[in-house]
């Protein structure tokens, strides 16, 4: 079968070719590979330096961890049926296990020995056929079709928002204005779950060209541009999606009282900015601010994920995927095009 394989850090190693099939110790459940989502992760394997990881014993990774497929084949009794519509859980537990590994939370792995499909030392879902165990696959509604690729940008943002509302519980006051900063595909469903919480959303953004302003507004948000200072807003809670270092700085002082401040995005950049920490940590202490950050998500924050398309407008998500390429232009997909909001490689092509 075809598969994507690429050496981390070498773009001129990307290839979509033959590898063997996927064997039964990958998992009982076989799958047909549909769609595989690109994200910067995925950027930063294949351009970046230092990121993604090959198996143990080998230098090429088949990558991809934004997966949808229809089941051909699931064992009696594992909840899964020929033709089900499903997505791959992306991280498998350290082999100690530290105590949260053991506990289903691999999100929240304490040692770092934790493996992540198509990404840390376990292959990935861009191959025409994959594996899974049915612990780590996860059903979608089959009405949600190739939307259903959203499955695991949306669980990352499921678990932004259910540590969000964790942090919340600390007091009786409830939140009515929501931040979220990046209107990149993670940003975009952090306002569609913010929408859904029946917050007044608002999306900042570096640019106003292309689809995003429109999908904000449609989703009843508020589409900004500029800077974060000029606003005038105070949110209660900011959800930060792009890991630029000065903006995640001025997100924490424009934040409200008691206000929760939700860092899920990094980047691969070096950002160096002067700053009056003094001042920042007396606004921190004397709001009451959490500022947290969160990776990764559990079994729960994918079915949670689940819900929130299944209830979202399909015809929105749709919109979303803004570009299709073949497993034969992958590096392409991996290239930023000015339009671009999610990018996908379709695995029959
Ligand atoms: C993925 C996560 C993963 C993280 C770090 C993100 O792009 O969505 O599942 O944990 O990268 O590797």
């Amino acid at each position: 079968m075809k598969a994507i394989t690429v050496v981390p850090g070498d773009p001129g190693q990307v290839r979509a070719g033959d590898v063997p099939e996927p064997v039964p110790d990958e998992g009982g459940i076989l799958v047909q590979g549909r769609l595989l989502g690109i994200c910067g992760t995925d950027a930063d394997i294949v351009l970046g330096q230092g990121y993604g990881w090959a198996p143990p014993g080998r230098d090429r990774l088949l990558i991809g961890h934004e997966s949808l497929g229809s089941v051909l084949e699931a064992p009696g009794g594992s909840g899964f049926a020929e033709g089900d519509l499903v997505a791959g859980i992306v991280r498998r537990p350290d082999p100690v296990p530290c105590v949260p590994c053991a506990n289903g939370e691999q999100d929240f792995c304490r040692n770092g020995r934790y493996t992540e499909r198509g990404i840390k030392e376990r292959d990935g879902f861009g191959s025409e056929r994959w594996r899974i165990e049915p612990e780590y696959a996860v059903k979608l509604d089959p009405g949600l079709g190739d939307c259903g690729v959203l499955l695991e940008p949306a669980s990352v943002v499921a678990k932004a928002w259910d540590q969000t509302e964790h942090f919340l519980t600390r007091t009786s006051w409830r939140p009515e204005t929501a931040l979220v900063t990046g209107a990149g595909p993670v940003g975009l469903l952090a306002a569609l779950m913010g929408v859904q919480r029946g917050l007044d959303v608002h999306v900042l953004d570096i640019s106003d060209r292309g689809p995003k302003p429109g999908l904000v507004a449609d989703l009843g948000a508020t589409f900004h541009v500029g800077d974060v200072t000029g606003l005038g807003l105070e949110p209660d809670v900011v959800i930060e999606c792009t890991g630029h270092g000065p903006l995640v700085l001025d997100v924490t002082r424009v934040a409200g009282p008691d206000a929760v401040v939700c860092l899920a995005g990094i980047s691969a950049g070096n950002q160096k900015v002067e700053a009056a920490f003094d001042e920042i940590n007396r606004e921190l202490v004397l709001e009451n601010t959490v500022v947290f950050g969160t990776v990764n998500a559990s079994r729960r924050n994918f079915e949670q994920a689940a819900g929130a398309l299944a209830r979202a407008d399909h015809g929105w998500l749709e919109r979303l995927i803004t570009r299709r390429v073949p497993m034969a232009e992958f590096l392409d997909g991996l290239r930023k095009h000015p339009d671009d909001v999610k990018v996908v490689v379709d695995l029959a092509a």
